[in-house]
Formats: structure tokens, C-alpha cells, sequence
């Protein structure tokens, strides 16, 4: 296989005790690597970039899951996502002990203004040297909206206008409010930047009113490398407008070919190409050097496993309280608010409207691949092969999940062509693309480049 089409693999966390399992904190591994110490996430993250893995990707959510039983008892008990920090700050800590690896991180776009996000994340891409990378997520959480003073989720209509509008805000204040030549530290004339170059973007919307300009210089990529995640119609489409890579979680490469097609089908649409956005795939590895081993660990790990803790969490993907209900009774779920994405219609399939709790608890996760490197890797290239171009390795072992996927499968995709054995040069864009430092031509926030007239001076 050509290097060219070589995937990227991200290590896929959260910070907090446990991600998408419950309970693994408390395995010897996760005791000795707490989840709130700077230090575990430090040789992490080195042992990631030594095996060239691509980057260290962040999730975060704002504000509690869904009630179970009409109270978040459980969540606190079992730790769904509580505690858990934000990413933004953990990905900057960590640029000062990496040099080529990409930190992403999820900034929900309820969390903060748009002018204080761009401030925010434009540090982030200066202290990283351009290895930043910002998943958009809308942010859906009831409780995350009461933290900001929105007493009920708005429609989806709603919610992804807003997200339309935020968006241009920010692209506005990295791509518009500087000039390409308006930095020009010229030592004779004493002159840092041209004020004819620095603009105000003067937005007034129907949310947001922000005068600009930003004012944070221009950072090594101008805008961080840029990650939707989702499978609902709005999220693909939302992809296809604005990300450089979506991240998806289905359930067979047949499946991910449709969401693979129907991208493409909107980027036509939005006048971008193919070639613009990479599909990433989050998936789950238990690895050992013989199938024995691996499967030993896999029922090691899954004796610490709260199975609680991922029924409450899809649920409360999902939007509903199933805590009324037995684990095998059949449900109606097609009116949940998550419905329409990974909850629902792309995991079920078309037409089925109905799930048992027990289904719903494994929908939130596909199935971990238990075995040796090769037959990780055979599974990656099948997954490759249906367009798939990397994957967000998950933390089945808590983050040991890492680990023995830096070093035990990464020598194997190395050898087949399908993992980078270098980093290329440059920014994380560049390292993806192989192209500039800054957002192609085609992408809605290059367009903003020029377009702002109003000078500071
Ligand atoms: C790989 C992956 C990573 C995700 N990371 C986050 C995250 O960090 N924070 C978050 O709120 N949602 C995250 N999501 C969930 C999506 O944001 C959520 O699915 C989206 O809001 C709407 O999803 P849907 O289109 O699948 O319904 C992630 C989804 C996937 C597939």
C-alpha cells in the first residue's frame, strides 16, 4: 500500500475517571495513572508521539448527562463524565512536552462566547506551534444549557443555526480580522503591525454581537485543524460545510461507507472536494501477543467494568430516563431527541424504530476487536478499504488502551503502509494534507480572508 494513503490514529480520551467505560479507574493500571494528574497524561502523550500515532484527541462535555431515576445518583457513583475537566486546557499543557503530535480537544459551542472561544483556542495553536485541533460539537446537554442560562434544549433547527452563526463569528475574528502581510515587525521603523491591515468584523446577528478585531495575531494555522463528530443527517452536513475530518462511531465498514458517500455527496454541494475531509472512525482495541492473552484481559478489564454506567450514558445520548425499564423490554425510541445519530436510525438501520435497553447499552460503543497486532490490523484495513482514513482509537484498558496500541499494533500498520513511520514537517494541517499551513481555498472561513474593510487606524 501506497504511504500516501496511510491513516491517521489519534489515542481518543476524556478527562475524567472513566470515558466510555465505567469503573476502570480503579484497575491497578488506572491507580497508578490517575486521570487528574498532569504526569499520567505527560507519559501518555510522549509514548504516543514515540510510536508516531498522529495525535492525542480530547472529548469533553459540558454540563451533567441525562437523569437516571430522576437524579444523577449513578453518575457521580460510577463517574459518567463526572468529574471531568476542560480539554482545551489539558491539550495546551501538553504542547510543552510534545513536539509533532496533534492535540485536540472539544469546545462544545455553548461553552464559551465566540470572541472569548477564538481568543482561547488561538493561544492554544500558538502554544502548540500549530498543532492544534478543535472538535465542533453543538453541545446538547439540558444541564449543559442551564449552566448557561438556556432553561430548555432549544429545537435541532435551532440549536445548528445558532451553531451557523457561531461558527461565523469565529472564523470572522481568525480569518478576517487580519490581513495575510498585517504583522510586519519591521525593526527600522519600530512598526510591530500595519493598523490599516487589522480589521473589526463588526457582526451583529441574531444572537451574537461582536465588534472584533481579534486580538490575538494570526497563529501558525490561522484556524486549528477542524473536527466535527456525528452521524445524523445535520452533523454530516455540518461536516461537509466546515470540518477538515469527521468523527464517526458505526458499527461495520459497510456502514461507515455509507457515511463515507453521503459526505461526499454534500461536499459537492458545498462546493468542496473529497479530498477535503478525512473520516475517522472511533474504535476499540484489546491486544495481546497471542489471541489467549488478549482475551484474558478483556475479561480481566470487563470484571472492573460498572455495565451500568454505559446504559446510563447512552441513555443519556439518547435523551431518555430508561431507568423505569427492564433490561429486555422492547422500546419505542424514534421521538428521543438523539434519535436521528448515533443512537439511533444510523446504528439500527433504516426503518427501525424500536430498541431494548440491553441494545441501547452497546449502541454507544461498537464492539472492542480483541486479538493480536495482525488481526487488529486486518480489521483497521478492512475498515480503511471501506474509505475510512483513521481512527480514534479508544480506552478500553482506561488509557493502557494506548500504550499497547502505540507499541504493540503501530509496528504492524507501520509495516503494511497504513501508519505513518515519520512525521512529515509542519503544522498538523499540513502533516494531514500534505498542503499549506492554512484552510484551502474552498474552505467558508478562507473566504472571509479580505473581506473585512473597517480598520483599527
Ligand atoms: C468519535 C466521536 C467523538 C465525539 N466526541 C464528542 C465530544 O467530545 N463531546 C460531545 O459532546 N460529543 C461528542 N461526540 C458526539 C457528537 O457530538 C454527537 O454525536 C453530536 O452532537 C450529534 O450526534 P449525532 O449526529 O450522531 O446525533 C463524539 C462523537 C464521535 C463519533
Amino acid at each position: 500500500m501506497a504511504t500516501s494513503s496511510r491513516m491517521i490514529f489519534n489515542a481518543f480520551t476524556h478527562i475524567t475517571p472513566g470515558h466510555h467505560f465505567h469503573g476502570l479507574w480503579r484497575t491497578p493500571w488506572g491507580m497508578e495513572n490517575p486521570y487528574d494528574e498532569l504526569a499520567t497524561w505527560i507519559r501518555i502523550a510522549q509514548r504516543v508521539e514515540a510510536a508516531k500515532m498522529d495525535g492525542l484527541f480530547i472529548a469533553d462535555t459540558m454540563g451533567l448527562f441525562g437523569a437516571w431515576g430522576g437524579s444523577h445518583r449513578v453518575h457521580a457513583e460510577a463517574a459518567i463524565s463526572l468529574p471531568a475537566d476542560d480539554a482545551i486546557i489539558w491539550a495546551a499543557a501538553l504542547a510543552a512536552v510534545t513536539k509533532e503530535i496533534s492535540l485536540g480537544y472539544t469546545s462544545a459551542l455553548i461553552q464559551n462566547l465566540p470572541y472569548e472561544f477564538a481568543r482561547l483556542a488561538a493561544s492554544v495553536d500558538r502554544v502548540t506551534n500549530g498543532r492544534s485541533a478543535w472538535n465542533i460539537v453543538p453541545g446538547s446537554t439540558l444541564s449543559a444549557h442551564r449552566d448557561v442560562g438556556i432553561d430548555e434544549i432549544p429545537s435541532n433547527a435551532d440549536r445548528y443555526e445558532r451553531s451557523h452563526e457561531y461558527l461565523d463569528v469565529v472564523f470572522s475574528l481568525w480569518e478576517g480580522s487580519w490581513a495575510m502581510d498585517a504583522v510586519v515587525k519591521d525593526v527600522q521603523t519600530g512598526v510591530y503591525s500595519d493598523p490599516s491591515k487589522i480589521f473589526r468584523i463588526n457582526h451583529a446577528g441574531k444572537r451574537f454581537k461582536v465588534e472584533g478585531p481579534l486580538i490575538s495575531e494570526p497563529t501558525p494555522q490561522r484556524v486549528p485543524f477542524l473536527y466535527t463528530a456525528g452521524v445524523s443527517d445535520n452533523s454530516v452536513r455540518l461536516a461537509a460545510q466546515y470540518s477538515e475530518a469527521m468523527l464517526i462511531q458505526v458499527r461495520t465498514p459497510q456502514d461507515a461507507k455509507v457515511m463515507v458517500d453521503k459526505l461526499h455527496g454534500y461536499l459537492r454541494e458545498f462546493g468542496r472536494e473529497p479530498e477535503d475531509v478525512k473520516v475517522i472512525q472511533a474504535l476499540h482495541f484489546i491486544v495481546g501477543s497471542t489471541e489467549e492473552e488478549a482475551v484474558r484481559k478483556q475479561h480481566e478489564i470487563e470484571s472492573y467494568v460498572n455495565p451500568i454506567g454505559e446504559l446510563v450514558e447512552a441513555a443519556g445520548i439518547l435523551g431518555m430516563d430508561l431507568s423505569g425499564y427492564g433490561l429486555d423490554d422492547e422500546i419505542d425510541i424514534s421521538a428521543a431527541p438523539g434519535f436521528k445519530g448515533i443512537m439511533g436510525e444510523a446504528t439500527l438501520g433504516a426503518g427501525v424504530t424500536t430498541a431494548t435497553p440491553r441494545q441501547i447499552a452497546s449502541f454507544s460503543g461498537v464492539p472492542p476487536i480483541v486479538g493480536t497486532p495482525e488481526k487488529v490490523a486486518d480489521a483497521i484495513e478492512e475498515w480503511h478499504e471501506a474509505g475510512v482514513d483513521g481512527v480514534n482509537v479508544g480506552d478500553y484498558l482506561y488509557s493502557h488502551a494506548f500504550i499497547d496500541f502505540a507499541e504493540l499494533v503501530m509496528p504492524e500498520l507501520q509495516k503494511r503502509g497504513l501508519a505513518q513511520t515519520e512525521y512529515a514537517e509542519g503544522t498538523f494541517r499540513e502533516k494531514v494534507f500534505g498542503a499549506g499551513p492554512y484552510l484551502n481555498e474552498r474552505h467558508p472561513a478562507a473566504k472571509l480572508r479580505g473581506t473585512f474593510t473597517d480598520s483599527i487606524g
